[in-house]
Parts: structure tokens; C-alpha cells; sequence
């Protein structure tokens, strides 16, 4: 593959970087693509995994087949099962009717196993007749049926060590393992990552209408030594927040919005400087959803838009008016964020407001969440994938509502 085709190949799956790990990766999955070959994509959590897949399917011969994405951590245990090879009418509770699996529906097309390490053994058994054979069978049947299905699967994980616990099948991973896929660790690109801090904070200011955040070079420097154990998810994460936080806060002399070390620091990972508890859950290797992330970013937006009402409000208020108590503004964040975590550091510090006040719209966010979950939970017949795909946050964060709520 040339320079030219690898370029145009990152243009059209809006991949950045220019590591030579990276571009062999790529070169791998094109090679790759056009042979029926079972491909395992390994990786810590947020390289970038999630595009290989896509791009294998795209440009093999079942593209015009179908291809489905299935986040095996985000299914419970229960259901993975019948997720996956289907069930018959009556096989279970809630078994109202006889259904597909994506074995069935993905005939002829591609399936994406992501999270591959967090399947249970009993579907590791299955998943290795299927792969062996094309063979399965439906939760509650005794018919053997024959799919066609590519099977590319992922993982964070270290699968080897999984097998020493007993928690992951040999045989599944010698046959998963047939071509691996390693997506290189950010640390390890270090020439890619401020060219990831551009791209990550215009895009954020095109979309909210910001100033473009300037990097001091000791700034740079630090963020190409951070080890960054939550890779590119956690520096688009950085990279956001100091541009939703820091792009008002203009130079005086310049009018521009020049960041230097000790600012950006302050949103860096705690043992680096001293940082933002949202930033520092990924810095842990939480794998926080990017459709949860946006909006804790949404939430802070608002927040930060109804502060500044505030201040202005208080402004021209009486001095009585001024010295209402403060109240925490973050816990109201952390409900807009569908109980992610979120500082409430800076934004707490701005203005004092009345505690009743927070309280009565704690509940009131709270309240109109459910309400959100609800109505997409009904608009979709209960399913949780397309509703939680509709409110715009990960199914793990739906279940965590379902069950805290009891909305099922
Ligand atoms: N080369 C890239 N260029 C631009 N954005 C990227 C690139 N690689 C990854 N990203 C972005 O980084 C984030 C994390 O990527 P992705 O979800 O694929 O991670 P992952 O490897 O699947 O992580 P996990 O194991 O935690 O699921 C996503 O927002 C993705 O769009
Ligand atoms: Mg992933």
C-alpha cells in the first residue's frame, strides 16, 4: 500500500497520525480484508480499536453484507446467549417470541465481537462450534442451523492471562487469534499526540462556537511526556475540557486564548498535576463512552452559561441579594451527566446560589432524565440498545438507570 492510499484511507475513516505502528495496523486490516480470516484486535482501552473492524468489512467481499457491532461487556450474562445465536418461543421467561441472533442476522456479512474477554465460558463454547464449524444453535432448540459470518473480535485485555485464570477459553483464543490486529499505545506515538490536541480542540471549538485554545511549548512538552494509560479517549478528553474551560480566559494582550504548563496541568491526571475527577476516572483505564463524556461536556456548558447568568444577575443585585449561601453546583452536573462523575471545582467556585434552589433542580433534572429514559425506552418497545442509542449515552449507563430506577 502506498503513502497516497494510506493517506486516503485515513481521510475516509477520519483516522490521525502518523506512527509507524499505526500505519501498519492499517496496512494489516486492508491486507487482510479480503480473505474470510478471523481477526483479533488487541490494544489498551481507547487506541482507536473500534475502526479496524469497520475498515475490514468495508473493503472485503461481504461489504454489501451486513455488519454488526456487539459490545459483549455491555450484555448481561443472561441474555448474551440468546443475544447472539437467538431463542425460541417459550425458552425463557420474557421469551414471548421466537427471535434471530446476530449469527443469523449477520449471514454473508461481518461481525464485530468487541470486549471479547468478557465473554462468559458457555459462550465461549458456542462462539468456537460457530467459528469452527458455522454451526449454532438457538437458546432453547435442538435444530442445528449453518451461518456464513466473518468474525472479528477485540479486546483490552491480555487474553493470555485470562487463560491462566481459567477465564478464557485456549482453544477460542488460538482461533480468534488467527491474524492479530496490536493497536499501538498513545504513549508510544509521541510525535501524534499534539497533532490528537489540535485536531481534538478546533474541532470542539468549531462545534460550541469557542476560541482556539494555544498551547505554550512547556505546555507541549507536557503533554507528550503524560503517560496517558486512557490513550486517545482520554486526551480527546483533556483536550476538550481545556477548551471549554480555558477558551474564554483570552490574553489581554494578544486576544488570544494561550494555555501554558501550569493551566493545563490543573486539568492533568492527579500524580501529573492536579486534575479534574471526570478527567481522572479515564486516567484510572475507565473506558467512559464517549456519548457520556459529550454530555458531562454539555453539562458544563450549561452550568458555565448559567453561572455566568447568575453573575450578572448578581451584578446588579442589592448586597442582600449578593450573600446567598453557596450551594454545590457539581452534583447538578453529575445529574446532567446521567450520574457520571464531574468536578464541580471551577464551576463551584464562581457564585454563591440559593441551596433550596439546587436542590429543587437536582430533583427536577433527575426527574426529567428519567422522564427521557422512559419515553425512549417505550418509543423502542423496551430495547435498550436503540433507546440508549436514542438518548445518546452508552447501554451500560441505560442499565445502570433501569436498575437504579426500576424503569423496567
Ligand atoms: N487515529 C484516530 N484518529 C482520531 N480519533 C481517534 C483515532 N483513534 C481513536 N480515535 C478516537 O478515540 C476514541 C477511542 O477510540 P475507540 O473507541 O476505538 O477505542 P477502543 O480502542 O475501542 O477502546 P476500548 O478498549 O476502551 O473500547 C474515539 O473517540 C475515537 O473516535
Ligand atoms: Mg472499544
Amino acid at each position: 500500500m502506498d503513502s497516497q492510499d494510506l493517506q486516503r484511507l485515513k481521510n475516509k475513516y477520519d483516522i490521525i497520525g502518523n506512527d509507524a505502528a499505526l500505519n501498519r495496523a492499517l496496512e494489516t486490516a486492508m491486507a487482510v480484508a479480503p480473505t474470510d480470516l478471523t481477526v483479533l484486535v488487541t490494544g489498551e482501552s481507547g487506541v482507536g480499536k473500534e475502526n479496524i473492524p469497520k475498515i475490514i468489512h468495508q473493503n472485503s467481499l461481504r461489504k454489501n453484507g451486513k455488519y454488526f457491532a456487539v459490545n459483549c461487556g455491555a450484555i448481561p450474562e443472561g441474555t448474551i446467549d440468546s443475544e447472539l445465536f437467538g431463542h425460541e418461543r417459550g425458552s425463557f421467561t420474557g421469551a414471548i417470541e421466537t427471535r434471530k441472533g446476530y449469527f443469523e442476522e449477520a449471514d454473508g456479512g461481518t461481525l464485530f465481537l468487541d470486549e471479547i474477554g468478557e465473554l462468559p465460558l458457555t459462550s465461549q463454547a458456542k462462539l468456537l462450534r460457530v467459528l469452527q464449524s458455522g454451526e449454532f444453535i438457538k437458546v432453547g432448540s435442538s435444530k442445528v442451523q449453518k451461518t456464513d459470518v466473518r468474525v472479528i473480535a477485540a479486546t483490552n485485555i491480555d487474553l493470555l492471562h485470562q487463560i491462566g485464570k481459567g477465564k478464557f477459553r485456549a482453544d477460542l483464543y488460538y482461533r480468534l487469534n488467527t491474524i492479530q490486529i496490536r493497536m499501538p499505545a498513545l504513549r508510544d506515538r509521541k510525535e501524534d499526540i499534539y497533532l490528537f490536541f489540535r485536531k481534538f480542540s478546533s474541532d470542539f471549538s468549531e462545534k460550541w462556537g469557542k476560541v482556539k485554545v494555544i498551547l505554550t511549548n512547556d505546555a507541549i512538552d507536557l503533554l507528550i511526556g503524560y503517560r496517558w494509560p486512557g490513550n486517545i479517549r482520554e486526551l480527546k478528553n483533556v483536550a476538550e475540557t481545556v477548551t471549554a474551560l480555558e477558551s474564554e480566559r483570552l490574553t489581554p494582550t494578544s486576544g488570544r486564548c494561550v494555555v501554558d504548563a501550569i493551566t493545563l496541568s490543573k486539568y492533568m491526571p492527579k500524580d501529573e498535576g492536579n486534575l479534574l475527577p471526570a478527567v481522572a476516572g479515564e486516567s484510572r483505564g475507565d473506558s467512559m463512552p464517549d456519548s457520556d463524556r459529550q454530555m458531562i461536556i454539555k453539562a458544563i456548558l450549561d452550568l458555565k452559561r448559567e453561572v455566568d447568568d447568575l453573575r450578572a444577575r448578581l451584578d446588579s443585585a442589592t448586597p442582600e441579594v449578593r450573600s446567598l449561601k453557596a450551594a454545590d453546583l457539581g452534583e447538578e452536573a453529575e445529574w446532567q451527566g446521567l450520574g457520571a462523575p464531574v468536578s464541580s471545582g471551577e464551576i463551584g467556585k464562581v457564585v454563591d446560589i440559593n441551596p433550596q434552589e439546587t436542590q429543587d433542580r437536582d430533583l427536577s433534572l433527575r426527574k426529567s432524565n428519567l422522564e427521557i429514559i422512559t419515553k425512549a425506552l417505550e418509543k423502542h418497545h423496551g430495547n435498550r440498545k436503540l433507546a440508549a442509542k436514542e438518548v445518546g449515552i452508552s447501554e451500560r449507563t441505560l442499565y445502570r438507570w433501569i436498575e437504579k430506577y426500576h424503569l423496567d
